[in-house]
C-alpha cells in the first residue's frame, strides 16, 4: 500500500515541486494550500508528470482548520506517514521596525502552525511504529541574518523544537527532519512581509541589505531543484535530521554550527549591510 503524503503550502514554489515529485515516486499525496482556487499550476504539473494529486484546504494558522484537514484525510485515506510542513512566509526588518503583530504572525505560520500540525499527526504515527515530519526551515533557521529578525526568530524557534522531538519519535519510528534551503527562485520575494518605513534610520543600512539579498536571489537554486530535495528527504531509506538543499546552503549552515563564539556568522553577515 502507498504511503500517504500530507504536503503545505503547494500552490507554489518548492511545496509545489515536492507534492508532484512525492507522488511520481508513488505516494498518495495530499496536496494541501489555503486557497484552493490557486491550484491550476499544481494540477498542470501533476498533469504533466502523469500523477493525481488529492488537493485540500488548509490555512496552517488555523488550529480548527489543520484539525479538521487532518480529521479529513484520516477518514478518507486511513492515515498519514508523511508530514511535509513546507508553508511558510518570509518578512524583511530589524527589530525597530517589527510591529508585534509582524513578529506574531511570523511565529503562526513559520512555528505554531507546524507545531500544531505535527501534533496532530504524531498519534497516529507512533501507534503505528512509522512516520515522517520533514519541515522545510530555512539557512535562516541556523544562520541569524540582518533585517530577518522575525523570520530567523521563528525558523530558529522551528528547529529547536524539530532536533528536540528527533530523539524521542525517533524510538516510535518516526524520522523528523529539517530541510535547510538557502536562496531559492519561487514566489517568496514576491509574498515577504516588509515594514511600512522606508525613511528611518536603518534606510541606509537596509538599502544595502536589500541589495546584497537581490544579488543572492538572481543566483538562486531553482523550486525544482530545492522540491526534489524535500521529496528526497521525505522518501529517504536512511535517516538524518538536518538536510540542506545545495552546497552554498551546506557550507552556510555548516559556518554557524562551528561558530562557538558566533564570530563567524557576524563577520560574514556584517558584510552584507556594509
Ligand atoms: N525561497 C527561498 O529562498 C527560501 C529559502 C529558505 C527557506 N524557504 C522556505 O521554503 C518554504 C517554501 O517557500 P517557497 O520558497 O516555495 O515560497 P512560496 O512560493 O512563497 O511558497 C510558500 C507557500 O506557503 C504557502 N503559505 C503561506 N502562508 C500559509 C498559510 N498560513 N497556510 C498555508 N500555506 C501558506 C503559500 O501559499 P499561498 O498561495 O496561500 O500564499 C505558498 O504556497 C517556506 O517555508 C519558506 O520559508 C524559502
Amino acid at each position: 500500500m502507498p504511503d500517504i503524503a500530507l504536503v503545505t503550502g503547494t500552490s507554489s514554489g518548492m511545496g509545489l515541486v515536492a507534492a508532484v515529485d512525492l507522488a511520481r515516486a508513488g505516494l498518495t499525496v495530499v496536496a494541501t494550500m489555503r486557497d484552493t482556487g490557486r491550484a491550476g499550476a499544481l494540477l498542470a504539473a501533476a498533469a504533466a508528470a502523469g500523477v493525481e494529486l488529492d488537493v485540500r484546504p488548509l490555512d496552517v494558522t488555523d488550529a480548527a482548520g489543520a484539525a479538521a484537514c487532518v480529521d479529513g484525510v484520516l477518514r478518507d485515506h486511513g492515515r498519514i506517514d508523511v508530514l511535509v510542513n513546507n508553508a511558510g512566509r518570509g518578512c524583511v526588518g530589524t527589530a525597530e521596525q517589527l510591529d508585534m503583530d509582524t513578529v506574531r504572525d511570523q511565529l503562526d505560520v513559520n512555528y505554531l502552525g507546524v507545531v500544531a500540525l505535527t501534533k496532530l499527526v504524531l498519534p497516529g504515527m507512533r501507534e503505528r511504529g512509522h512516520g515522517r515530519v520533514v519541515t522545510v526551515t530555512s539557512v535562516g533557521g541556523a544562520v541569524g541574518q540582518p533585517f530577518a529578525d522575525a523570520y530567523c526568530g521563528a525558523k530558529f524557534a522551528v528547529e529547536g523544537f524539530m532536533q528536540s522531538l528527533a530523539v524521542v519519535a525517533e524510538r516510535f519510528g518516526v524520522w523528523v527532519s529539517v530541510i535547510e534551503p538557502a536562496a531559492v527562485a519561487s514566489d517568496f520575494v514576491a509574498n515577504v512581509q516588509r515594514p511600512d518605513a522606508t525613511d528611518d534610520p536603518y534606510a541606509e543600512l537596509f538599502a544595502a541589505y536589500l541589495a546584497r539579498t537581490q544579488s543572492a536571489f538572481d543566483n538562486a537554486q531553482s523550486a525544482a531543484e530545492a522540491g526534489a530535495a524535500i521529496a528526497a528527504c521525505a522518501t529517504a531509506t536512511s535517516y538524518a535530521f538536518r538536510w540542506q538543499t545545495s552546497p552554498g546552503a551546506t557550507a552556510f549552515v555548516g559556518m554557524s554550527l562551528a561558530d562557538l563564539d558566533g564570530e563567524r556568522v557576524l563577520g560574514a553577515t556584517r558584510t552584507w549591510i556594509a
